[in-house]
C-alpha cells in the first residue's frame, strides 16, 4: 500500500543517514533543551497537517503547509523530542462521489488513484510524514461512530426535519455547489447556489430564479428529510469553547480575535454558535450514522477524526515503536502529557477551533493543545492560481525542471512568520534570496575554506585562536534565540538571524583572506586556524538551518564526518585534529531560465522542455521508423487484472493474473501470469478488477519468481528521477478482455 511505502521509505531515510563512523563527541543530550526551552523532559508530540481532499493532486499551497509543518517537526526532533507526524487523504463527500461517477469508477478507486500520486510530491520536497492514511479507512469508520455515540450519550445530538433541493432525476439531495440558476439580485445566468460571481451577492439556493441541477439539468424540487445535528447551541458547548479558545498558547492572537467575532451575539441575542448539521442522505460517500439507516456523516464530521485514524493506523502497524514510543495508541492518547498539534490554513479555522475541540471534548477525548493557522500562498503578485494562464507553480514541474526542492523550502521558510498572513511567491525575490543569501552567504563559507584544509592539512582541523573562538561563541550563543523562533514558527526571523551570523562569518573571511594567507610563507598555522574557524562556523550555521534544509545537512554531516546534528551540538565545536572529507559542491544557484520555464504557460513550456530535451519527448528519442507489418507483429490485447499480489522478496514487482479471454483445450477459461515492475506506484488492491493493455505474444520469460507470460503496458519518463511516476494504460469503457488493439 502507498501508506506502507511512504512510511517505510521515510524511516529508511531517517534510520540510515549518511552517518559516518566517527567517534561521537557530543555534549550531554538536550543541554540546550534544558536551558532554553524550559522542557526538562522529552515532549511527546502528535502533529498533523490538514487532510487534503482526495479530488486532485497537490498544488503549491498544500506543499507550503507540509513544508511548514515538516520544518517544525524536524526542529522538535533536533531538540530530542518524540514526534509522530501523520496525514491522510480526506476521501468522503459529495464532490468526490460525483467526480468518481463521472470517471466511471468507484469512489474508493478514485481516491486510491489520487493517493497513488502523492509520493513523488512528498519525497520530492523532503516532506517526511510518518504515516499517510485515508479517512475511508476502517479505523476512521470506527472512531467516527464511537465519537458520535459519545456525543449522543451526552445529549448533544438532536434531529430536525429540513427542506432542501432534491434532484428528481439523480434521486439525490443537491449540495449548494451543485445547484445553479439566475441570480436573484442582478439576473446573471448560471450562478452557483450560494453566491453570484457577477455581482457578489450571497443568498440561499432557494432564492435562485429558474434553479437547475448542475448534475442532470433537471429542475430541483423541495423535499424534506430528517437531519442530525450537533447541538453546539447548548450552553455547555459555548462555556467549554470559551475556555478552550482562551487558554494561552493554544491559538494565535489574530485567530482568537476572529473567533470572538463568531461567538458574538447581537443586541437581540442572535448569532453565536448555532447547531451544526452533521448528516447527509444517501447516496453519499461517507460513514454510516449508527442506528440511522440511509444517513451518513457530513464529510467535515469525519475528516478531522481522520487525524486520529491515521495515528491509530500508524501505531497499530508498529510505526511509533520505530520512534521509540512503546505504548499503544490508546495509552499514548490517554496520557495528558501527549501534545496534539494541528497545522492548517486560515480557511478551515472554524472547523478546527470550534467544531473539532467540541467534538473531542464532548465525546470524552483529549482536545488539541494548539492549532497553528497559516495564511494563503499566492504566486506572482497575488494573481489567483490558474493553470491555464500559467501563473500557478506546479510542484512536479518545479522538480522536473531540476530545481532544488530546498530552494523552495528555504524561500518559504524565509517568508513564513508564524502569523496567518498571506505570502506571495515572487520569482525575482526567490532568486535573490536563494542566490544571494543561501548560496552567496552560507554555502560560500564552506567553499572558500574547505579546500585549504583538505589540500594543505590532510583534512585535519586545527585549533581556533582567540578571534576565531570569539566568533564561534557569538554564533553558539544564538542557539536559544533561534530555537525560540523555530518553536514559534517564525522561520522568517530564524533565517534573518542566521543570515546575520553568516554576514559576521563572511566579514571574518574577508578580513583574514585565507587565499592570501595560502600564498604567504610561514602562515600555515594561521591559515589552518582561519579555515578551521570558518568550518566550525559553517557547521553551526548548518545546524541552525537543518530543519529547513534536511538533505543539504545530510551532505554536510557526511563531508564534515560527524553524526547527525542535534540542537545540543551547538554548545561545542568539533575537536582539533578532527578529520573532514573532501569538499564537494553543495548547492547550485537558481538559473533564471528555470524560472522562465516554470512560469511559461503549458504549451510554451512543453516546447521549451522539448527543445532542451533535444526533441526527446519523455526523455528519449523516438525510435526508428517501422512498417505497418512490423507493428502487426506485436499482438496487443485488452486484459482484465483478475488478481494482483506483492512478490515476496521484491520491492519492485507485482504479480498480475490476467484474463485475456483465452480458454484451454477443454474450453475452460485460463489466465496468464505476468510480473510487472510497478510495485512502487500501485497497491495491488488498486489494480484488481481494472482493464489494461498487454503484449500477448511476447516470448515467456523465466524470472527469479516464476515465468512471466507477457507484459503490461505502462508509461514513464526515461529519466525516472527528473519525472517520477509509472502510469499503467487503461482502455476507454466498453473494451472487453481479449479484444485486439489495432
Ligand atoms: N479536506 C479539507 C481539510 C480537512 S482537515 C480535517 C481541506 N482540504 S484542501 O485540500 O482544500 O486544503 C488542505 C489544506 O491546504 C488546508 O489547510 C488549506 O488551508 C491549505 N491550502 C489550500 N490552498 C492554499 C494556499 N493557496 N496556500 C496555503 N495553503 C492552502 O480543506
Ligand atoms: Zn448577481
Amino acid at each position: 500500500m502507498l501508506q506502507a511505502n511512504v512510511t517505510d521509505g521515510r524511516l529508511d531515510k531517517l534510520a540510515a543517514p549518511h552517518a559516518p563512523r566517527v567517534p561521537a563527541h557530543r555534549t550531554a543530550p538536550c543541554a540546550l533543551t534544558d536551558r532554553s526551552m524550559n522542557h526538562t523532559a522529552t515532549r511527546r508530540l502528535f502533529v498533523t497537517t490538514a487532510l487534503p481532499y482526495a479530488n486532485g493532486n497537490f498544488h503549491i499551497g498544500h506543499i507550503m503547509e507540509y513544508i511548514q509543518a515538516d520544518t517544525w517537526v524536524r526542529f522538535q526532533r533536533m531538540l530530542g523530542h518524540e514526534v509522530h507526524f501523520v496525514c491522510a487523504d480526506d476521501a468522503h463527500g459529495a464532490p468526490i462521489m460525483i467526480a468518481a461517477e463521472k470517471a466511471g469508477i468507484t469512489p474508493q478507486q478514485f481516491v486510491a488513484n489520487i493517493a497513488a500520486g502523492r509520493k513523488p510530491y512528498l519525497d520530492g520536497f523532503h516532506i517526511a510524514f510518518d504515516n499517510w492514511h485515508s479517512t475511508d479507512g476502517t479505523e476512521n469508520h470506527q472512531l467516527a461512530q464511537d465519537i458520535y455515540r459519545g456525543l449522543k450519550a451526552n445529549g448533544l445530538i438532536t434531529t430536525k426535519t429540513i427542506e432542501q433541493f432534491f434532484d428528481p432525476e439523480k434521486q439525490m439531495f443537491l449540495p449548494d455547489r451543485f445547484i445553479k440558476g439566475t441570480c436573484p439580485k442582478c439576473g446573471a445566468k448560471d450562478q452557483y447556489g450560494d453566491s453570484c460571481e457577477n455581482c457578489g451577492a450571497v443568498y440561499a439556493p432557494t432564492e435562485l430564479k429558474d434553479p437547475y441541477s448542475a448534475l442532470s439539468g433537471a429542475t430541483p424540487v423541495m423535499k424534506s428529510s430528517e437531519h442530525h445535528f450537533f447541538a453546539l447551541s447548548d450552553p455547555r458547548c459555548a462555556e467549554f469553547l470559551q475556555e478552550w479558545t482562551h487558554t494561552p498558547g493554544r491559538l494565535q492572537p489574530e485567530v482568537l480575535n476572529k473567533i470572538k467575532e463568531w461567538f458574538a451575539k447581537d443586541a437581540d441575542g442572535n448569532g453565536g454558535l448555532g447547531d451544526w448539521d452533521i448528516s447527509r442522505d444517501a447516496p453519499y460517500f461517507g460513514i454510516e450514522i449508527p442506528d440511522a439507516p440511509g444517513k451518513y456523516f457530513y464529510v467535515w464530521l469525519d475528516a478531522p477524526i481522520g487525524y486520529l485514524a491515521s495515528l491509530k493506523n500508524y501505531f497499530d502497524k508498529g510505526g511509533a515503536k520505530a520512534r521509540g514510543e512503546l505504548r499503544s495508541y490508546d495509552e499514548f492518547m490517554a496520557d495528558p502529557a501527549t501534545e496534539q498539534v494541528h497545522f492548517i490554513g486560515k480557511d478551515i479555522t472554524y472547523f478546527h477551533t470550534l467544531f473539532w475541540p467540541a467534538t473531542l471534548h464532548f465525546s470524552g477525548r483529549k482536545t488539541p493543545n494548539a492549532v497553528f493557522v497559516h495564511g494563503f500562498l499566492t504566486v506572482n503578485n497575488g494573481e489567483k492560481m490558474s493553470k491555464s494562464r500559467g501563473t500557478g507553480l506546479d510542484p512536479l514541474k518545479y522538480l522536473s525542471l531540476g530545481m532544488n526542492p530546498e530552494w523552495l523550502r528555504y524561500y518559504l521558510a524565509a517568508k513564513l512568520n508564524g502569523k496567518n498572513e498571506d505570502i506571495d511567491f515572487n520569482p525575482a525575490d526567490f532568486m535573490a534570496r536563494v542566490n544571494s543569501d543561501l548560496v552567496g552567504k552560507f554555502i560560500n563559507i564552506a567553499s572558500r575554506s574547505a579546500g585549504f584544509i583538505s589540500k594543505r592539512f590532510g583534512g585535519q582541523l586545527g585549533a581556533m585562536s582567540a578571534d576565531g573562538q570569539a566568533l564561534w561563541s557569538k554564533l553558539s550563543a544564538e542557539a536559544t534565540t533561534i530555537a525560540g523562533h523555530y518553536e514559534a514558527r517564525d522561520t522568517a526571523r530564524a533565517l534573518r538571524d542566521i543570515m546575520l551570523l553568516a554576514d559576521a562569518v563572511n566579514a571574518y573571511v574577508d578580513q583574514n583572506k585565507p587565499w592570501e594567507l595560502a600564498k604567504q610563507e610561514g602562515q600555515d598555522a594561521r591559515l589552518q586556524d582561519v579555515c578551521t574557524t570558518c568550518l566550525q562556523a559553517f557547521r553551526l550555521l548548518t545546524l541552525y538551518l537543518k530543519p529547513v534544509l534536511p538533505a543539504l545537512t545530510a551532505q554536510v554531516e557526511g563531508f564534515l564526518q560527524m553524526p547527525a546534528l542535534s540542537f545540543a551540538d551547538s554548545a561545542q565545536p568539533l575537536p582539533a585534529g578532527h578529520t573532514i572529507a573532501a569538499y564537494q559542491h553543495l548547492m547550485q544557484r537558481v538559473d533564471i531560465k528555470q524560472l522562465d520555464m516554470l512560469f511559461e504557460p503549458p504549451a510554451q513550456a512543453a516546447l521549451a522542455v522539448a527543445a532542451t530535451e533535444k526533441r526527446s519527448p519523455g526523455g528519449e528519442d523516438i525510435a526508428p521508423t517501422i512498417s505497418i507489418d512490423d507493428f502487426a507483429k506485436v499482438d496487443l490485447r485488452i486484459a482484465k487484472i483478475v488478481n494482483c499480489e506483492r512478490v515476496e522478496g521484491s520491492t519492485k514487482l507485482l504479480r498480475l493474473t490476467l484474463d485475456v479471454g483465452e480458454t484451454d483445450a477443454a474450453g475452460q477459461p485460463t489466465t496468464r501470469n505476468v510480473f510487472s515492475g510497478i510495485a512502487s506506484v500501485y497497491a495491488p488492491e488498486q489494480l484488481v478488477g481494472q482493464l489494461t493493455v498487454m503484449v500477448a505474444n511476447l516470448a515467456p520469460r523465466k524470472m527469479k519468481f516464476g515465468i512471466s507470460e507477457g507484459m503490461v503496458l505502462a508509461a514513464s519518463h526515461a529519466d525516472e528521477k527528473a519525472q517520477p511516476g509509472i502510469h499503467v494504460l487503461t482502455p476507454w469503457p466498453g473494451a472487453t478482455p481479449g479484444m485486439r488493439i489495432h
